[in-house]
């Protein structure tokens, strides 16, 4: 058995539609698929992914991302309907959106797979925003979709969209997990994980320039209350996505791993690297040893 991630497939753009189609219907059949949100705002598409995903794989884990929950001509509801309409579909699908265990052929310890939710909070939000200023941004984020597309509900006790989808996660937390964990979200659990190293710097195989200098993206990256619950579950490994930057970090002795597939023009521009191969390998299992 094997687990393995990938996040932001982004199934709107046909090359990457046909990118999941090519997945191998052989090579994953004993293997956990871990998808860290982004697959498709529109739902008739995502749940034809989903659909084929699940048939890959031995198991597949889900979280949606912001652009899952974008609201589209189709949908008559707002994005808290959605994100619960989607979690509602991957049920339908046997695709699992909550805590389980792996244990290939069930005869080892496994291994625990923990999906979180989560969303970003802006600096004026709150101090669990990953903010950090930059020099030119427009501050009124006028090109984010997401202000457009994302129509959240009031909240009970006026909570925000982080603090309401956080709390979905409170019965992760107090549990005892028999098997080591991995927790996976769409959001970045820390501020770090945005910029990259001096070393990932040297190695970097595309221009250094920055290509939208305007956007922020610190402002919507994610909280740092994911963090907080990814350190009180103990995980050891956490996938995240929705940077679209191909990160493997180890902060504090917690793995942190993304590996998004990304829109084409960010592949062309080799500012994402190393998906052609497929799903990333995280563990992988024989005889109840990681290997
Ligand atoms: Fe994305």
């Amino acid at each position: 058995m094997r687990v393995l991630a990938l996040s932001d497939i982004h199934v709107d753009y046909q090359e990457n539609y046909v990118w999941v189609q090519k997945l191998s219907s052989a090579d994953y059949t004993n293997d956990v698929l871990l998808l860290a949100g982004d697959v498709c705002h529109d739902p008739d598409r995502f749940k034809a992914v989903l659909a084929m995903l699940r048939k890959k794989f031995f198991m597949v884990f889900f979280i949606p991302g912001n652009h899952d929950v974008w609201l589209h001509n189709k949908d008559r509801f707002d994005s808290l309907s959605k994100y619960h309409h989607i979690l509602n579909m991957c049920a339908s699908l046997d695709i699992l959106t909550q805590p389980a265990k792996a244990d290939g052929c069930g005869a080892g310890r496994g291994v625990w797979i923990v999906p979180l939710h989560g969303w970003y909070v802006k600096p004026e939000e709150g101090q669990s925003s990953l903010f950090f200023p930059k020099k030119e941004e427009d501050r009124t984020l006028q090109m984010w979709v997401d202000n457009r597309a994302v129509k959240w509900p009031l909240f009970p006790g006026g909570a925000s969209a982080a603090e309401h989808l956080l709390n979905m996660n409170r019965p992760c937390l107090g549990r005892h997990y028999d098997a080591p964990v991995i927790t996976f979200s769409h959001f970045l659990p820390r501020r770090e994980l945005i910029f990259m190293t001096a070393e990932e710097r040297k190695r970097a195989r595309f221009p250094l320039v920055d290509p939208q200098p305007r956007f922020n993206f610190s402002r919507v990256a994610g909280c740092s209350g994911l963090d907080d619950q990814i350190r009180k579950i103990g995980s050891a490994v956490h996938v995240y996505g929705h940077q679209h930057r191909n990160r493997h970090r180890v902060i504090d002795g917690v793995h942190y791993i993304s590996h998004c597939l990304g829109y084409p023009r960010e592949r062309a521009a080799g500012r994402i690297a190393d998906v052609a191969a497929g799903p990333r390998l995280i563990l992988a299992v024989q005889n109840d040893q990681p290997v």
